[in-house]
């Protein structure tokens, strides 16, 4: 009887093309001392990570600061021509691949191979906990919807002592073709966070 369940949930799982398990993140922290003047001082591109991984209470917060919805009416930390959502945000981890779902503050599962590897072009990538990459329309305004979201990111990053770089050195084809991007979406570019040294 309990292989007949077994089997049935791992069928079940396999015919929708389930991985493993979505991650319902906390909610974020937004509260912090730093202001935005000392935090705009502080920014600056890290090349020093070292090896400790981001918990998911930050890893929840500098989602929300990226991307996340902050009005009832399900707008974002970013502004965005004609109010279009068109920028994704996923997270490249040990653990594997995953979407933020801003409305649902939820992670959804898209690969569970540890795929770090596809940044490590230069040395500095390799204590890298998380890689974060901003992908798009091949039209309209989404490299810009990028920008604003990065900033926000290595603004957090700044008020919390952590360490981050925009990255636009990594094969973007081998990364489009991890997130199985749909026709009409591209890779924008990437963004290195973990710890400082
Ligand atoms: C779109 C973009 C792409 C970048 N790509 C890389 C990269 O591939 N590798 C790298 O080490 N730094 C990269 N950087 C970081 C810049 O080199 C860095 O911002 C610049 O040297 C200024 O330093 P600062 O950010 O500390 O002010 C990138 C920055 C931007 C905005």
């Amino acid at each position: 009887m309990f292989k007949k369940i077994f089997c049935f949930v791992l069928l079940s799982f396999v015919a929708r093309g389930v991985l493993a398990e979505d991650i319902h993140l906390p909610e974020p922290n937004k509260t912090g001392k730093v202001t935005l003047m000392q935090a705009l001082e502080d920014r600056h591109s890290d090349r020093e990570f070292v090896e400790r991984d981001v918990d998911e209470l930050t890893l929840a917060t500098l989602l929300w600061a990226a991307y996340g919805v902050n009005r009832e009416d399900g707008k974002r930390t970013i502004q965005t021509a004609m109010d279009k959502k068109d920028l994704a945000v996923y997270v490249f981890n040990k653990d594997g691949i995953w979407l933020y779902d801003a409305d649902n503050n939820l992670l959804k599962q898209i690969s569970d191979q540890n795929q770090l590897s596809l940044f490590q072009k230069q040395d500095y990538m390799q204590a890298v906990p998380v890689v974060l990459v901003y992908t798009g329309s091949t039209a309209d305004y989404a490299a810009m919807h990028a920008g604003s979201a990065y900033q926000n990111v290595e603004l957090f990053a700044a008020a919390n002592g952590m360490a981050s770089i925009v990255r636009g050195f990594f094969d973007q084809e081998k990364v489009a073709e991890a997130l199985k991007l749909p026709e009409g979406q591209r890779v924008i570019i990437s963004q290195a966070i973990g710890w400082k040294q």
